[in-house]
């Protein structure tokens, strides 16, 4: 093994390519700020017991793909492989819920964990950009979060991106439809692992992605059909803010999700470019979680965005965000004079709030001048022995090729009106 590799399942992002990332998250998070939520940061790791009460000891995330550790104190971690269970404990914690108004909108960007079968869209580190709303039950929260989303995609310039929706019922409608399904399905022709999911989680049979399996789901119960009234016109109304906002969504029956919490909307956003790993965010109604892992009630809806897919989606779309270059001067000093001189204007043109750089190391003109080219900048900023004579600099307009000589008193002031 070379000692320069990731780790299997995961990558490095390095520039430019990180850029694209950061603009991901920028994106997906300002239509978040602008609409009331506010930032959390929780730990990368958590005590298991959150992660197995709120995920669901039967998922596949809790059973196989948690990342667990024994500290040398003898604490049970595990690396976070999501993170509505951490905001919902720290918000419990900070008592945000009795602290003001509900719901308690936050939001979160960070890196989550997940030991699964690495391929194309599929990592062991991943990171995402998410939102929780905590405390109210509001059909229009559920749609705010929706458009939210859609909006930040559209944002992007994706468009080959569709909105799965369904309704998975609540705690009065849920049981019966569950039990259902589990005497349907005790009959077909499945597996020993499948046999014991239809005991464990049902529901999530609907989800195999076998041709075989699929065949005999045909004539299962719907959960559509098992609706309590409540649930039903919840959901009718999440479609209707949805429809009203000219958000298009396709309601899918099948969609059941790999956590255990969810209750009434869950929701997922697929990209038609990614191949099988298409799923490029998803969330839901989590009315229960709350009193899961402790809580009082509070119910609550949130979804997560993975920034990864996104940023493939984008190549699949080939999309080119709109990248302002990072660096707006260069500057390249010929000789020891200028060097000290030129450091200078960088120092009072970053102070000024301009992006400069500076042709480390004493390089020639040539090579210093491809570096600058490279920078992206606007204007570069070239004095040798006899410029400083003069008492001038050469500034180069990179877009123009027009080069003219500015006193060096004036140089940052003239730079700082040319760049507006
Ligand atoms: P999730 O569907 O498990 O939901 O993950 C959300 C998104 O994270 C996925 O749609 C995908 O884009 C990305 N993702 C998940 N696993 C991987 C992976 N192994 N590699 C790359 N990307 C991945 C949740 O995590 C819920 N906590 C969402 C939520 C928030 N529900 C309510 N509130």
């Amino acid at each position: 093994m070379s000692t320069f590799q990731a780790p299997k399942g995961t990558y490095d992002l390095t520039p430019p390519r990180s850029a694209t990332f950061l603009a991901v998250r920028e994106a997906i998070s300002a239509p978040l700020r602008d609409s009331g939520y506010g930032y959390i940061e929780t730990p990368g790791f958590e005590n298991v017991e959150l992660f197995a009460r709120g995920v669901g000891e039967s998922t596949d995330i809790v059973t196989k793909e948690m990342y667990t550790l024994t500290t040398k104190g003898g604490d049970q971690l595990a690396l976070r492989p999501e993170g509505t269970a951490s905001v919902l404990r720290a918000a419990l914690e900070a008592n945000l819920h009795k602290a003001g108004n509900l719901p308690v909108k936050l939001w979160y960007s960070g890196s989550y964990y997940r030991y699964e079968r690495p391929q194309a869209g599929r990592y062991r580190h991943f990171s995402q950009v998410g939102a929780e709303a905590i405390g109210t039950e509001d059909p229009a929260l559920d749609a705010e979060l929706i458009i939210l989303a859609d909006q930040a995609y559209r944002s992007l310039g994706l468009r080959r991106f569709r909105i799965l929706l369904n309704s998975l019922g609540d705690k009065e409608c849920r049981p019966v439809y569950r039990e259902a399904l589990q005497t349907f399905l005790r009959d077909l022709d499945l597996d020993e692992e499948t046999r014991r999911r239809i005991e464990i989680n049902p529901l999530r049979v609907l989800d195999d992605k076998r041709a075989d399996v699929q065949k005999q789901l045909t004539d299962a119960p719907k959960l559509r059909d098992y609706l309590c009234d409540a649930c039903k016109a919840y959901h009718e109304e999440v479609r209707a803010l949805l429809t009203a906002a000219g958000v298009a969504f396709e309601d899918d029956e099948k969609l059941v999700r790999g956590l255990d919490y969810y209750t009434r909307t869950t929701f997922e956003f697929v990209h038609d470019g990614l191949g099988s790993q298409s799923a490029v965010g998803g969330g839901g109604r989590y009315d229960g979680l709350s009193e899961m892992i402790g809580g009082p009630e509070l119910p609550s809806v949130g979804w997560a965005l993975g920034v990864d897919r996104t940023a493939l989606a984008l190549e699949a779309e080939s999309v080119e965000l709109d990248l302002p270059a990072t660096t707006s001067v260069y500057a390249v000093p010929l000789g020891e004079e200028a060097r000290r001189v030129l450091f200078g204007v960088v120092t009072e043109l970053r102070r000024a709030g301009i992006a400069a750089d500076f042709a480390f190391g004493g390089r020639g003109l040539k090579g210093a001048m491809k570096s600058a080219n490279r920078s992206g900048a606007r204007y570069t900023l070239v004095a040798g022995e006899r410029d400083l004579a003069e008492g001038v600099v050469q500034l180069k307009d990179m877009e123009s090729g027009e080069q003219s000589a500015v006193p060096l008193a004036e140089a940052a002031a003239e730079l700082a009106k040319r760049l507006g």
